[in-house]
């Protein structure tokens, strides 16, 4: 039974059209993630869920209960669809102790006073924070904090779990961990979760299954790796993970393997892709810094594509070795195990490593043009 469903959902502001018929489907105890770039509309979309925005047009249902339908105008209002929220500031009561905090939705829903008590401590056990419900909450550190909030959504076992960016407070170190317990929680609890953020590492690592989104408009849905492998288009590719743009001309295919003409260096290159080409189209070649292989310039390079190229700085990041190489006008991104490479160089890869977009649209070409040469 799917759990959460939004139809041609659209939100004008004014003049403005923020959400321009958005669909997708959460499936029930899935952890769903809106990704997108600030201002592409993650939050308006999760409002409207809440109830706490409505919907120029579209449908919205939870469980089999419609909570939005424009078209009926139906509109439930947010404290009648039994939805826990979470948002980025914590909005915790700074008056009341962890213990009052909790007890406030509660309350709201009249609750009786023994059951009260035992779904606070319930709460606050899942999220390990049962020996602080007498601290107020300038008393806890962020991270307790962020707790708090979430064992005041959970407090009184809502149907659905929204979190918009609740992790983005806490610094780079708190974050990480407070994701892997967040994402065993979820596990645990067996919760449908959406889960609003514009970092991709957040999204990859928490996520079933994520949508992209720009400008009001859904760019792709997919699992984790279905959105890093086969990004949909040339802008999410560019948006989720690294990745290097070159445009060229798409020559001719055997089978599904397309011969490309490189426009910054000449060369032709052969790609896998399903989709169709016309001879001479105009098309934009990406592929991931990690696919990419450099051997030195006398060996004998083996692979189905092989560039001359030039090291132009290499940085040693810990786990790895990030190099930047000269390709004509372009600098290439190469992520290695591999040390020492210097000088003239070959850059490899096999045509399954490529990704092949239709037009000439480069969604960085100028952070990675060569700006010195
Ligand atoms: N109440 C509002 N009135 C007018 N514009 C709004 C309002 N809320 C959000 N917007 C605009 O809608 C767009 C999407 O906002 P939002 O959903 O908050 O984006 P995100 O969460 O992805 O950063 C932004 O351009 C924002 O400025
Ligand atoms: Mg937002």
């Amino acid at each position: 039974m799917p759990e959460v469903h939004v139809s041609h959902l659209s939100k004008q502001f004014g003049e403005t059209a923020v959400l321009n018929d958005i669909d997708f489907t959460i499936n029930d105890g899935e952890f769903f993630t809106l990704l997108g770039p600030s201002g592409c509309g993650k939050s308006t979309t999760l409002n409207c869920v809440a109830g706490l925005e409505q919907p120029t047009t579209g449908a919205i249902t939870v469980a089999d209960t419609p909570f939005v339908d424009t078209s009926r105008r139906l509109y439930v209002p947010t404290e009648e669809r039994n939805l826990g929220m979470v948002f980025q500031s914590y909005a915790l009561w700074p008056h009341m102790t962890v213990q009052q905090n909790l007890a406030m939705p509660l309350s709201i829903r009249r609750v009786p006073k023994q059951e009260k008590g035992m779904r606070i401590h319930d709460a606050l056990e899942k999220v390990g924070l049962a020996h602080l419900k007498d601290r107020f909450p300038h008393e806890l550190s962020g991270g307790q904090q962020q707790r708090v909030a979430l064992a005041r959504a959970l407090v009184y076992s809502p149907t659905v779990l929204l979190l918009d960016e609740p992790l983005s407070n806490l610094d780079a170190k708190l974050r990480e961990q407070a994701r892997a317990w967040l994402k065993r929680l979820q596990v645990d609890l067996g919760i449908t979760t959406v889960y609003v953020t514009h970092d991709q590492d957040e999204a990859l690592s928490l996520s079933d299954r994520i949508a992209v989104m720009f400008d009001g408009h859904m760019a792709q849905i997919g699992t984790p790796t279905e959105v890093y492998e086969r990004p949909a288009t040339a802008q999410v590719a560019a948006f989720v993970g690294s990745c290097n743009f070159f445009t060229g001309r798409f020559e001719g295919a055997l089978g599904t393997v397309a011969q490309v003409r490189l426009d910054c260096t000449g060369d032709v290159v052969t790609v896998t892709t399903d989709a169709p080409f016309s001879v001479g189209q105009e098309v934009t070649l990406a592929v991931r810094p990690e696919r990419l292989r450099i051997t030195p310039a006398r060996s004998d390079a083996a692979g189905s594509n092989v560039l001359n190229t030039e090291v132009l700085t290499c940085s040693y990041v810990g786990s790895r070795y990030e190099y930047n190489l000269r390709l004509g006008r372009n600098v290439v991104q190469v992520v290695t195990q591999d040390s020492g490479l210097a000088g003239a160089v070959r850059l490899v890869f096999e045509p399954g490593d490529a990704l092949l977009y239709p037009g000439a649209a480069v969604p960085s070409e100028e952070a990675q043009e060569l700006m010195t040469v």
